[in-house]
């Protein structure tokens, strides 16, 4: 093969490479999670999880998250009234739940903030989420 038709074989090659990395992005950005992450925690935890000064906690890295992995559903349907302390920090504003998402949007939600904030990458299947709401909501007498 001359060196121009190896040059531009290469380039091809590049291309589609470049492509398909650039589709496989966008469908993780895109991803259910994503979307419901982005429009229902977003505005107050920030796009990367940063949190909001002292007023939210962050998302990313955060320890309480660490500790309180089976709790995220709860959280996410039922909100946090308690002060509670996230990286060394307190904070005292009221959570409220967001009691209009799925179980299904929680999951994925779950899904996203486990895979992009936090080094254990747990996955939650619909099965444990639906057994920590179930815990969850027996605790609250609802
Ligand atoms: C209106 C603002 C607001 C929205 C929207 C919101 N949160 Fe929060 N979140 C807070 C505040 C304020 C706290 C601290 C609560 C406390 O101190 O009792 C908090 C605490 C938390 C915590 C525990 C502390 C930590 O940072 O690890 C988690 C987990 C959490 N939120 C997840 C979510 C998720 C997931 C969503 C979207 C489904 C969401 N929040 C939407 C304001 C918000």
């Amino acid at each position: 093969m001359d060196t121009r038709k190896k040059t531009a074989l290469i380039a091809v090659a590049g291309l589609l490479a470049f492509y398909l990395l650039t589709k496989g992005l966008n469908a993780l950005s895109s991803s259910p999670g994503a979307n419901s992450y982005k429009s229902y925690c977003a505005k107050c935890h920030g796009e990367q999880g940063e949190g909001l000064g002292t007023l939210v906690p962050p998302l990313n890295n955060a320890d309480w998250l660490k500790t309180n992995s089976s709790n995220l559903a709860c959280v996410i349907r039922y909100g946090i009234k308690d002060s509670i302390q996230v990286n060394g920090q307190w904070y005292d504003e009221e959570m409220l739940g967001l009691s209009a998402l799925s179980e299904v949007q929680i999951a994925n939600i779950c899904n996203y903030i486990s895979s992009n904030f936090t080094e254990t990458k747990h996955f939650y299947t619909p099965e444990e989420i639906e057994n920590s709401l179930q815990g969850c909501k027996d605790e609250k007498g609802n």
